[in-house]
């Protein structure tokens, strides 16, 4: 696997293996990575090592969501005396113990205002659930006419056909065009390398954007609209954090309309920001917001919604014994995830992996930006234990290089980094160390250096 002659170039160069052919693999480039593939074997802490043994340092936390470093114990231990005690049990008309404990766990760890978490089993469940609980809150309290949603330019929430409508990549709306909810806009996004290149944390330049919303509320009309998503930090489109002043400018617009806002944690959320939620360190309180990932180190699948006092209230009328909201998942609140949940909650809370990011921010920033003048790198941005290196696109071919990158570091470097078009982003799990830091970042700039 480290014949260099591998890496030359990205085109198959053996022929595909016939085993590898009935995956489907989502998000991938299916034809290259079955001739060149990447196989994870097993994990441990920082860890992830391949079929034949290579140990491969994990930058990306698998996709941000590894948060507890891989395979704890305790985590493992709590998924299997579940799995031996209540291996199922419905959440539609029934419930069980650890269902209730996490969620009054979660509230305290999210504090008030939130006082409800409705379980799902992915973000994408959770962005969908998080428009639909918003559309109905409207409905409920009487203004049914309140059915737009606001999404914004490169926001990622998920492949849902909510998700993909309010989100703003146009390569996975493309396809699917003709199909997408029809009461949609977006906001523009906040990058900008012309006036924030190299910024450190959230940059100075662009609260301004966020009024882009009262030009959007005035064409549709602002009373038609239930609510705005927005990932407080956008992840998957390549850490673009938010301006100084940006999110608050956007609550102040949709408190002022009556509309709701919510932000989309299923990155920022469980420490990778250096609190338990993104919108306490970034300090703006959201109507409702989404978590999955990190909820449970990403040990089973799930996700959640929280919401603010007063949104369940909403929803509590007519008979007791008729369902409230018309909504739920076979899996939901699943107890192998709530028993795994719990058990990586204990390991952030004992370990003080939810402030860890803090921690760790000025060492992770200068780390990074010590990537500054290598080859290709036209930015970098960070903020908590996220961060983004930007490239320059090669001429006539947009992308390409980062997913070079990719490969080159997985094969080259034993490291494993993510690409999203030209942008390598790196999330590492909670518990890394500075030296391990350091070698991800020096690891990278050999990539860089040795890319054409
Ligand atoms: C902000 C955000 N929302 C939603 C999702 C979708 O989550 P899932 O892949 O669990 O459906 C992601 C996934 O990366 C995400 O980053």
């Amino acid at each position: 696997m480290n014949d260099l002659t591998r890496l030359s170039a990205l085109a198959p160069q053996t022929e595909a293996d016939p085993a590898l052919s009935a995956f489907w693999m989502p998000f991938t480039a299916n034809r290259q990575f079955k001739a060149q593939p990447r196989l994870l074997a097993r994990a441990e802490g920082m860890h992830y090592y391949t079929p034949e043994g290579r140990a491969i340092l994990d930058g990306t936390a698998g996709l941000w969501c590894v948060n507890a470093g891989h395979c704890r114990q305790p985590i493992v231990d709590a998924i299997a005396r579940a799995a031996a005690s209540l291996d199922f049990a419905p959440a539609f008309q029934m419930g069980h113990p650890a269902a209730f404990e996490l969620s009054s766990r979660l509230v305290a760890l999210a504090g008030k205002p939130f006082s409800q978490v409705f379980y799902t089993n992915s973000g994408s469940e959770a962005v969908d659930t998080a428009l639909k609980i918003a559309i109905g809150y409207h409905r409920v309290r009487g203004e049914a006419q309140r059915t737009r949603i606001i999404g914004r330019e490169r926001g990622y929430h998920g492949v849902g056909f909510g998700g993909m409508s309010v989100g703003g990549i146009a390569g996975n709306r493309k396809v699917f065009s003709g199909a997408l909810l029809p009461a949609v806009d977006h906001l523009p996004h906040t990058h900008s390398l012309a006036h924030n290149a190299f910024s450190r944390g959230q940059p100075q330049w662009g609260a301004h954007l966020a009024d882009e919303l009262e030009r959007i509320l005035a064409l549709h009309d602002p009373s038609t609209v239930a609510a705005v998503i927005v990932e407080p930090v956008a992840g998957s489109t390549g850490v673009l954090v938010p301006p100084v002043g940006y999110l608050e400018r956007l609550r102040e617009i949709t408190a002022r309309h009556g509309i709701l806002l919510i932000f989309d944690e299923v990155i920022t959320a469980f420490g990778r920001i250096g609190k338990p939620f993104g919108f306490q360190k970034l300090g703006v309180v959201p109507d409702l917001f989404t978590v999955a990932k990190g909820i449970n180190s990403a040990t089973v699948p799930m996700g959640a919604v929280f919401a603010r006092e007063g949104i369940y209230d909403a929803f509590m009328q007519g008979p007791a014994t008729a369902i409230e909201f018309f909504h739920g998942y076979t899996y939901s609140a699943h107890p192998l995830a709530c028993a795994s949940a719990m058990a990586a909650l204990d390991i952030y809370q004992q370990e003080g992996l939810l402030e860890r990011a803090d921690e760790l921010a000025a060492h992770w920033e200068n780390a990074l930006h010590c990537l500054r003048g290598t080859r290709h790198v036209i930015d970098i941005r960070n903020i908590g234990l996220m961060g983004a290196v930007e490239l320059e696109p090669r001429a006539g071919a947009a992308g390409a290089r980062a997913f070079e990158a990719h490969v080159k570091a997985f094969f080259e470097e034993d490291l494993m980094v993510r690409f999203t078009g030209d942008i390598i982003a790196l999330s590492p799990p909670l518990i890394v160390q500075k030296d391990q830091i350091d070698q991800m970042v020096e690891r990278l700039g050999r990539v860089l250096r040795a890319l054409d």
